[in-house]
């Protein structure tokens, strides 16, 4: 196992952020921490960086124990923090060129890396522009390009996509397939389902500092959910008190119903019939949408909230 931990906790005062993690990643895994703001996930990966000692439990990372061998674990993983920290002042190719100098590679060898790693991320064109006027989805490019430059064994990456724009996202996207089909073990955060379903080979559901969940993204959605969700709205807005009674009405009709503020959900595994049969009781929801389950239904499940608030 890359990484190894059992029972891994982290606590900052008397409040406890991680709260007693298993977690086994092989080599060549795409590995995700799915969870909301506050879930523990970038305390986990600061962790797991070797830059913040754990409280208790036990952290392997690629065999070693980062309490006492944080420099020769440093040197084979690369990270991707959630703040972008390049620096502004410098040019884009220069953020790379410094980074891999204090990394300790050689003038020659780092310069020949960086113009590989600016073609790679499709940043070529850019090389000589300042940091401050590139886009965000630039920035994280960069910054995905910076934890690159020590021909990373395992790329940690902390909401990779978070802030960008869909087609941004999908850039990123792209980039992490292929270094994963270089073979590159990928760990990141996310607290998009969508981010997960597409990239993880598996993940874990993290809540409040505990994993509820791990599986394979579909592995976890035929646990927790069922194949299709008929999603129902009643009246303007929705008012929560009318979905609570329609939802006594529709209790027979679907394997499991959730009611939000907003939506009534019907779990069931063909939608479409779901929903006849809810106008076949007379009902006239507003609004109707069948589509397939997702790890949001998962974590809504677990948890009995959603993961974007
Ligand atoms: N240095 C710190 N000192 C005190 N509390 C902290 C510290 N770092 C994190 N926390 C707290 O620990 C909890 C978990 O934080 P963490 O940053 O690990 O969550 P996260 O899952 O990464 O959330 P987000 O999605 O917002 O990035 C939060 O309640 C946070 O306020
Ligand atoms: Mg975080």
């Amino acid at each position: 196992m890359l990484i190894h931990a059992r029972g891994l906790r982290k606590t900052f005062g008397d409040f406890e952020a991680v709260r007693g993690i298993d977690v086994d990643v092989p080599r060549g895994q795409a590995f995700g921490f799915l969870g909301p703001n506050g879930a523990g996930k970038s305390s986990t990966m600061r962790m797991v960086a070797a830059v913040s000692p754990p409280t208790g439990g036990t952290l392997r990372i690629l065999g070693m124990d980062p309490a006492e061998q944080s420099s020769a674990i440093k040197a084979r993983i690369g990270v991707c923090p959630q703040e972008d920290t390049l620096d502004l002042e410098l040019s884009v190719r220069d953020n790379l060129y410094v980074y891999g100098r204090y990394f300790g590679l050689p003038r020659k060898e780092v310069r020949a890396r960086v113009d590989e790693l600016l073609a790679f991320v499709q940043l070529g064109e850019k090389a000589d522009a300042m940091v401050d006027d590139l886009s965000g989805g630039m920035k994280r490019r960069l910054t995905i390009a910076r934890s690159l430059i020590n021909r990373p064994e395992i790329l940690l990456l902390d909401e990779p996509t978070t802030g960008l724009d869909p087609q941004a996202r999908h850039v990123v996207w792209d980039r992490l397939f292929r270094l994963k089909a270089q073979g590159v073990t990928l760990v990141l955060t996310t607290h998009y389902m969508d981010e997960a379903e597409q990239l993880c080979d598996r993940l874990v559901v993290m809540d409040k500092g505990h994993i509820v969940a791990e599986g394979s993204p579909l592995e976890l959605i035929r646990a927790h959910a069922t194949r299709e969700v008929a999603e129902l709205r009643f009246g303007a807005g929705g008012a929560q008190a009318e979905h609570e009674a329609v939802a006594e009405q529709v209790a027979g009709l679907a394997d499991r119903v959730e009611v939000l503020p907003d939506r009534l959900l019907l779990y069931s595994d063909d939608g479409e019939r779901t929903l006849a049969q809810v106008h076949a009781a007379g009902l006239r929801p507003t609004t109707t949408l069948v589509r397939r389950a997702t790890l949001e239904d998962v974590f809504l499940r677990l948890t009995g909230r959603t993961l974007v608030d």
